[in-house]
């Protein structure tokens, strides 16, 4: 899809040449400056009780006598935020989804013209509302034609807003990357797979990766992520992709991701219902993929490090018990208490293996814990850090990204619960809390970095009707390497 500015002043919208003209509207009256013919439209639309000014609403008018773009969609916004802005473009595009607009021009009435935020939202609502998912379902209907989309502005705010889009078309790719890798099932969305994936995005965006191999990883001692992996047939890879954009010795932002591609508990079997769901259990690992190929395209000048630990977590004669200790790479040794605590196996291997590259910081990216999901749900991912500065520089990058995630606590009593008669540490504490002594969990492997945690569980994919991934969180993720950018 093609994203533009285009320029015209508000008195001249309904001149403008398109399929279709998508006006949001902030406020409860007819936004004063817009032409006579649109405010007409609108003024008209509302007499007639097609729609009124409470954001959310939106109308698709056809061939408004006088209007040059032949299809006119009015959609309401509570105010003027990107956030606002964004759902009401989300409404508006579900109304043109079935028609024949190929250039749609969107323009914001009644507050100042879109800023940089807003065109990032609009380029994240047309290719949200453009993705499909095809590869195992050929019969899937054809993708929308939708392939052009304007942003309507001033001179004084054409480069901000071309930034903005740039910005939103790189984040875009990041997520729809995500979204399919996530979305492939665990037959093709294998660790091999990931690592595939990671080579051919190497290449084709000049990154440095490295995958190693069960042996590399048994002499370099990752006795927790192996002990994971030791139950499938499936290969272990361990992936690591570097990104250089700033100097050489620049610190580099190091990402670390789950990619367990299928989790069925191990020994500590899960349930039948929807444990299809697990092969999303890759998510955090998809979301560092997305984030470097976002990263690479915008060509920032950051050092980023991507770590993916993929393998499956299954049950077999060679699977992991209960009750069986390992030792990590940090020498710190494991009861594995309950087989499906799998993920901060494999991430605390993964996270002392970062401490080789001296980062700036260091955030992992899990869907780690169902209790996650029940303390946040699905709309903020829980971000767990023991470093304010980096807590709020995170909680900042979602809000911008409209990615947003929640501080949640990690007070040294949490740690308590992971107390072993037999190892360093359980794998496991009790139901209660049960994403906080997760996060409890890493914070033993990370005592060497400026660290986070991101737990994805709740938002790295829907569950229901809307079954799929979301992409969730590469717009956060960029954002944040961004801000480390010379
Ligand atoms: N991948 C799951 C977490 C998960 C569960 C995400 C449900 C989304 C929905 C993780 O590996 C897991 O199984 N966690 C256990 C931990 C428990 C055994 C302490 C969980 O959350 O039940
Ligand atoms: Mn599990
Ligand atoms: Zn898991």
């Amino acid at each position: 899809m093609d994203f533009n500015t285009l320029v015209a002043a508000p008195a001249g919208w309904s001149r403008v040449e398109a399929d279709a003209l998508l006006v949001v509207c902030v406020g409860d009256a007819v936004p004063a400056g817009l032409d006579k013919v649109l405010g007409a439209a609108l003024a008209a639309a509302v007499k007639a009780e097609d729609l009124s000014f409470k954001p959310g609403k939106c109308v698709l008018l056809h061939r408004v006598p006088k209007l040059r773009a032949p299809r006119l969609v009015f959609a309401t916004a509570g105010d003027g935020s990107a956030k606002s802005f964004s759902k009401a473009v989300a409404a508006g595009l579900g109304l043109l989804k079935s028609g024949g607009t190929r250039h749609l021009a969107v323009a914001l009435a009644g507050v100042d013209g879109p800023a940089g935020a807003h065109a990032e939202a609009l380029v994240a609502a047309a290719s949200d509302a453009a993705y499909l998912y095809r590869h195992t379902k050929p019969s899937a209907p054809a993708a929308p034609l939708l392939a052009r989309v304007s942003l309507l502005c001033s001179t004084a705010a054409e480069a901000e807003l071309k930034a903005g889009l740039v910005r939103g078309a790189a984040i875009a790719e990041g997520v729809k990357l995500a979204r399919e890798c996530g979305n492939r099932p665990a037959n093709h969305c294998t660790p091999t797979y990931l690592a595939s994936e990671a080579k051919r995005l190497g290449k084709q965006f000049g990154l440095k990766v490295e995958v190693l191999d069960r042996k590399d990883v048994e002499k370099l001692g990752m006795g927790a992520f192996l002990a994971v992996a030791q139950g499938s047939d499936e290969p272990l890879k361990f992936i690591v992709a570097r990104w250089q954009g700033a100097a050489k010795g620049a610190e580099p932002v190091v990402l670390v991701g789950k990619g367990i591609t299928f989790d069925s508990g191990g020994i500590s079997i899960k349930g039948a219902a929807e444990m299809d769901e697990m092969k999303f259990d890759m998510c955090g690992a998809a979301s560092v993929l997305g984030t470097l190929r976002a990263v690479a395209q915008l060509q920032a000048k950051v050092n980023v490090v991507g770590i993916i630990a993929a393998c499956e977590n299954m049950l077999s004669g060679r699977a992991v018990k209960p009750g069986d200790v390992v030792t990590s790479l940090s020498g710190q040794t494991i009861e594995i208490l309950n087989t499906d605590a799998e993920g901060r196996l494999i991430l605390c291997d993964a996270l002392t293996y970062a401490e080789r590259f001296k980062p700036a910081a260091v955030v992992d990216i899990a869907t780690l814990t169902g209790a996650c999901v029940i303390a946040l749900g699905q709309h903020r991912s829980g971000l767990f850090s023991p470093d304010d500065g980096l807590a709020n520089e995170l909680h900042a990058a979602g809000e911008a990204a409209l990615d947003p995630c929640w501080r949640m606590p990690l007070d040294d009593e949490y740690d308590e619960a992971l107390k072993s008669n037999f190892a360093d540490m359980a794998n496991v504490g009790p139901r209660a809390g049960g994403a906080i002594t997760a996060a409890m969990f890493l914070k033993r492997y990370t005592a060497k970095l400026r660290w986070a945690h991101l737990d994805i569980a709740g938002t790295a994919w829907k569950s229901g009707a809307q079954k799929g991934a979301t992409g969730r969180p590469v717009p956060l993720l960029t954002h944040f390497v961004l801000t480390h950018a010379q």
